[in-house]
């Protein structure tokens, strides 16, 4: 299966990710944990990336399209992949199809803005895993806490007040369009299915709606 997760920042799509990719055992591809990863990592890639997240804006289409493709070409992703954040403007989702990728479905988490800067602020995330928490509506477990490489949670940079509204602004110019754009495929394509689900409902009723939706 070949999913995109579509979704506001903090909509909840690395939290779905966790849950998917396990449920149809497919590789997650974050373009955002990728980056983050480059970042870390002190890559030339890492270091053009760098301005632009911790402005809440996006890196250029260029690197983002040449760094999944040479991801989506690997191994573990012959029988699938979930994309979390990629496709996030009309020229990537350009890329997709241009590349011949078929997409099965099409996720869209829907939450409005202002459950968003309540999300973001309570987030804390585990770098090297990916795997995302929240103070109050998702507190790791304790064996989540004593994982393999003991590394702490942490806050994103970008998860600070005044970049999350940068990010979000950046969300309904850019990304947005994605939803007619997607729309309107599975409407002409069959082969697609465009699925959306109430993403402020508490994080196992939304799992549960993506599962019953893909049936
Ligand atoms: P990226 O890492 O993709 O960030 P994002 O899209 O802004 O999304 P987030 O990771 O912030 O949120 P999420 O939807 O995964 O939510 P989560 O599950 O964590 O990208 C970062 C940056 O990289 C971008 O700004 C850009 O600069 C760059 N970039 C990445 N991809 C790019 C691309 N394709 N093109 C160009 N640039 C790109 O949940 C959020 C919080 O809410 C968590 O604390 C979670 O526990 C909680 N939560 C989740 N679900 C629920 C629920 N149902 N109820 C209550 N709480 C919930
Ligand atoms: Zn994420």
């Amino acid at each position: 299966m070949k999913f995109i997760l579509l979704g506001a920042p903090g909509a909840g799509k690395g939290t779905q990710a966790q849950f998917l990719t396990k449920q149809f055992n497919i590789p997650q591809i974050s373009t955002g944990d990728m980056l983050r990863a480059a970042i870390k990592a002190g890559t030339e890639l890492g270091k053009q990336a760098k301005a632009a997240i911790d402005a809440g804006q996006l890196v250029t289409d260029e690197i983002i399209i040449g760094m999944v493709k040479e991801r989506i070409a690997q191994e573990d992703c012959a029988n699938g992949f979930l994309l979390d954040g990629f496709p996030r403007t009309v020229p990537q989702a350009d890329a997709v199809a241009e590349a011949g990728v078929e997409i099965d479905a099409v996720i869209e988490i829907d939450v409005p803005d202002e459950e968003i800067v309540k999300r973001m602020s309570g987030r804390r995330c585990h770098m090297p895993s990916g795997r995302t928490y929240h103070t109050v509506y998702n507190p790791p477990k304790e064996e989540d806490k004593d994982d393999e490489t003991g590394e702490d949670l942490i806050q994103r940079e970008d998860d600070k007040p005044e970049v999350v509204k940068d990010r979000l602004d950046v969300y309904h110019e850019q990304t947005a369009p994605l939803i007619s754009y997607y729309t309107d495929v599975a409407a002409k394509n069959p082969a697609l299915k465009y699925i959306k689900v109430d993403g402020t409902q508490p994080i196992d009723a939304v799992e549960s709606a993506i599962i019953e939706s893909l049936k």
